[in-house]
């Protein structure tokens, strides 16, 4: 646990509209792809961090909520980053301060909306790390870089019945609920679950945060228009 981090706890939940710097690069390489907010940075994954990832996802408190099996070593770890994570530019969420790697947060082909300028938001944190407002001021983040950089119409996210946590962070992210899709997720452990699944437009994110001209935007507009951004899609 980083003690900066727990002094900046006092910003929990100052992640909207006007509180939140977001500084976002998408260079010729798109490997440099980078988001900064308050507390964190985002930054494609490598595979030197399987260790890092492994530290958190051995923890059978963090991938079962998620649906995927706590990891049993590092190279299982490693397998994930080189065959999941970097194929579909998965984000690293590291802390500012240290540069340490805490979760994992990417948007992934929206399965249910072929063909549509769609992805599905994904997350996961270190249990150290919890109940800090970390896991939302990343998701807004990937939010207002998937609309305004990637140009995406919508984001969309779903996760279980009892998983609250992530329930909450979808409310606060501003995503409209859909309903329960029965019996449709089935877990690496054989169960069979339902999902709880939310959408978001981008004219309703627009419309929670301001539009194109809207000054608050601007931060994030420091990332440099590139036509390479559309190929991030
Ligand atoms: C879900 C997860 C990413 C949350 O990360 P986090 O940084 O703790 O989330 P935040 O602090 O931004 O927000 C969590 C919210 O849930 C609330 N919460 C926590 N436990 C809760 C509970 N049992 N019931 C209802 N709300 C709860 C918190 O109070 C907070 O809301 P608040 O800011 O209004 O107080 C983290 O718990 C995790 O990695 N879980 C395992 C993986 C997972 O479930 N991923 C999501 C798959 S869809």
């Amino acid at each position: 646990m980083s003690g900066a981090l727990s002094m900046k706890h006092k910003n929990k939940g100052q992640t909207g509209k006007g509180s939140q710097q977001i500084k976002a690069f998408a260079g010729k390489d798109r490997i440099k792809m980078i988001i900064k907010t308050e507390r964190l940075i985002l930054r494609l994954w490598k595979e030197s961090d399987a260790a890092d990832l492994f530290a958190y996802a051995v923890n059978e408190n963090v991938g079962p909520p998620a649906g995927w099996k706590p990891h049993e070593n590092i190279s299982e770890s490693l397998s994930i980053i080189r065959e999941l994570f970097i194929p579909n530019k998965a984000w690293a969420i590291t802390d500012r301060e240290n540069g340490k790697v805490i979760g994992s947060i990417g948007l992934e082909n929206d399965k249910r909306r072929p063909g549509l300028a769609s992805k599905e938001l994904g997350y996961s944190l270190a249990e150290d790390y919890w109940g800090r407002g970390i896991a939302t001021e990343a998701a807004k983040a990937v939010i207002q870089f998937g609309f305004r950089v990637m140009q995406l119409d919508m984001i969309s996210v779903c996760t279980g019945n009892a998983n609250k946590r992530s329930q909450r962070i979808i409310e606060k992210c501003g995503f409209v609920y859909e309903g329960v899709c029965r019996r449709c997720y089935k877990i690496y452990d054989g169960t069979v679950r339902d999902s709880r699944c939310y959408s978001l437009f981008r004219e309703e994110w627009e419309i929670q945060n301001g539009s194109d001209s809207d000054a608050s935007d601007q931060a994030l507009l420091q990332i440099k228009p590139n036509p390479r951004h559309q190929e991030i899609k």
